[in-house]
């Protein structure tokens, strides 16, 4: 398969993602005035980890929106406390998920340019975007103004929505589906984090 076209039904299914989640006022200046530097700020952190490490650039895509439980809301990133279990050990997620410290060193960095401005889940979407462009893929204008999830549920993140790394495919399918993803956009989805998982479009 060629390495391009994967890329660009990415680009569609995550825009189609972006279009479902129900945030009318999401636009590419959403920080233009709060916080001008919030792009260049991820973007350098990014870069030196995906520099380091390419397949860190699959794991924070996938990070913002496939495998959450709500979608684009940053829920995966909350973590467990006395009083509250979130979603990063449920059963398709624990030891398979990766790269929350380079979203914790973005936070750090966009927290020193400006304190309090920026939402996780908009780091995220940043990052994804910059880890597709140094992997060579399409460039496109991320749509700013998500608010973060203030929850997560173990439960249901253990619902059977998320696909495991041990899904076959009949059972790929069917999730997607329920996520209104068509088999292709599953194919494109899960194959792209393959393929930069495993390097192959080098
Ligand atoms: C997550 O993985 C760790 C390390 O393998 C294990 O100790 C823990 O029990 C797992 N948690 C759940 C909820 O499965
Ligand atoms: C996929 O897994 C489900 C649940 O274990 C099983 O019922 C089904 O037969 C499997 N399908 C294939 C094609 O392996």
């Amino acid at each position: 398969m060629a390495a391009a076209s994967p890329f660009s039904v990415v680009f569609v299914v995550v825009i189609s993602i972006l279009g479902s989640t129900g945030y009318a006022q999401l636009c590419p200046n959403f920080y233009s005035k709060s916080c001008p530097k919030v792009f260049s700020t991820v973007e350098s952190v990014v870069e030196s980890a995906v520099s380091k490490e390419p397949r860190m650039g699959a794991s924070l895509v996938r990070l913002f929106c496939v495998y959450t439980y709500l979608g684009c809301d940053g829920s995966i990133l909350l973590d467990d406390t006395s009083s509250f279990t979130g979603e990063k050990t449920a059963g398709p997620n624990n030891n398979s998920v990766t790269g929350f410290e380079v979203v914790d060193a973005i936070k750090a960095e966009v927290e020193k340019v400006c304190p309090g401005v920026v939402s996780c889940t908009d780091i995220l979407a940043i990052a994804a975007r910059d880890s597709v462009v140094k992997l060579r893929g399409p460039d496109w204008d991320v749509k700013l103004g998500r608010r973060d999830s203030k929850t997560a549920s173990l439960s249901a993140a253990n619902s059977g929505v998320i696909p495991p790394p041990t899904a076959n495919l009949t059972q790929l399918i069917n999730r997607f589906a329920a996520r209104g993803l068509s088999a292709k956009d599953m194919v494109a989805l899960s194959g792209s984090i393959i393929c930069w998982k495993n390097m192959i479009i080098w």
